[in-house]
């Protein structure tokens, strides 16, 4: 990947090339191979609007031109844009609808998303359907004259249900909808929704993209020109942009994304058939193990499993409690995606808003426990959930 930018239009390439080098050229005045930091917030302009691409950084900053090209890159897409945060971009993706507009999306999709969903779309008079998307008659069902939009997810959050993209797309098109996917959880490394017949892949970089826990970012890529210039509109209008510090801070994890999927992946499959085999495990929900309902789809959709699962233990809310609290190398805490291993209790924590009986209903039970399996040593991972899982139930299991 030399000089010839144009010539590298990063389909001869593999992803894990890309991921390195696509949107990111040596500096031609200085051969600094970083892309610079452009702590800047306005461009010397020759005459009134003759500029060099560009006037303010809201509308455009070099740093964020290097991210956008480079996650385009990684979702074979035409075009990226970079904002703010995750939940940013998803509200981009909502800004192209109109009032009296519908959507259908699933009964699990993130928490944050179905908070903007029903708390503050629902009061523009947009509407939504939450419905089982692993079933495509009833993502079908679903639709009326007035859906303009499938938002979905897959693998979800926290049971990792499966959606097939293609089906989803195609019901979608046949109803004259768009299809957007939050693609967070398997990351481009692993699936590729645009490819699928997606219309508009969301994802907050805030996890695997970033991959440090150190940085807070959203992203949406697309195909579709138009689409592309009414999303990019948006952002310059509503201003949910990120700094350059931050496009940096993402950018430099791109680089490893694929070296860390491939542990992450590694690392959650080992400590799912662990799991699997615990006495204490009532039933661990990871899409590579067999057993799991949405694994064929995810065998053909994806390019391995992911990093994330859940598990529930036989045991009562308080016990899940103490396991979650008892690990050393896991940190209790919500968020995923980074190098480090995360645990957490969606029924007491990320799940809480939703009343009990709703939350079994949707099968998240009180003792299920989510998982984001980091880059550590597994035998680590796995004598630390050992110990947790002993220390917090009253019959120990004694396997390791
Ligand atoms: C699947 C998914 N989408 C979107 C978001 C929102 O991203 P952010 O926190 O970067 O706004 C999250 C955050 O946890 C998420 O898990």
């Amino acid at each position: 990947m030399d000089d010839d930018s144009d010539s590298r239009s990063d389909d001869e390439f593999r992803i894990e090339t890309r991921s390195i080098h696509a949107g990111q050229d040596p500096n031609p005045e200085t051969g600094a191979l970083m892309t610079p930091i452009h702590a800047n917030s306005t461009y010397e302009q020759d005459a009134p609007g003759d500029h060099r691409g560009y006037e303010y950084s809201r509308t455009g900053n070099p740093t964020r031109t290097d991210l956008e090209a480079n996650l385009a890159s990684l979702e074979n897409a035409d075009y990226g844009r970079a904002f703010a945060s995750g939940m940013a971009s998803i509200n981009t993706v909502l800004n192209l609808l109109e009032t009296g507009d519908h959507v259908v999306t699933g009964n699990d999709v993130y928490g944050g998303t179905h908070r903007i969903f029903t708390q503050v779309y629902e009061d523009y008079d947009l509407e939504f359907s939450f419905v089982d998307m692993t079933d495509l008659d009833e993502i079908e069902a679903a639709f009326r004259d007035e859906t303009a939009l499938l938002w979905l997810e897959t693998p979800t959050n926290p049971l990792m249900s499966i959606v097939d993209v293609e089906g989803a797309a195609a019901i979608a098109h046949e109803n004259d909808a768009l299809c957007a996917i939050d693609n967070t959880f398997a990351t481009p490394y692993l699936q590729r929704p645009l490819d699928l017949g997606a219309d508009i892949v969301s994802h907050s970089l805030t996890k695997y993209l970033g991959g440090h826990s150190d940085v807070v970012g959203g992203a949406l890529l697309t195909n579709d020109g138009e689409l592309d210039e009414r999303l990019g509109f948006y952002q310059n209008a509503v201003g949910a942009t990120p700094g350059p510090f931050d496009a940096f801070l993402v950018l430099r994890g791109t680089k490893t994304l694929p070296v860390r999927m491939e542990r992450h992946c590694e690392n959650a499959r080992v400590i799912a058939e662990w799991l699997a085999d615990h006495p204490d495990v009532d039933r661990v929900y990871y899409p590579g193990l067999e057993s799991h309902p949405g694994h064929e789809i995810a065998a053909e959709q994806m390019d391995d499993f992911g990093g994330m699962l859940s598990f529930e233990l036989d045991a009562s809310l308080e016990e899940a409690s103490a396991v979650v609290s008892n690990t050393e190398i896991f940190t209790l805490a919500e968020s995923l995606g980074g190098v480090e291993s995360l645990i957490e209790q969606p029924a007491p924590m990320t799940h809480a808003a939703i009343p009990r009986e709703e939350r079994l209903e949707a099968g998240l039970s009180d003792s299920l426990i989510r998982v984001s399996v980091g880059i550590e040593h597994v035998d680590d991972l796995i004598a630390d959930l050992d110990e947790a899982i002993d220390s917090a139930l009253a019959s120990p299991s004694g396997s390791t």
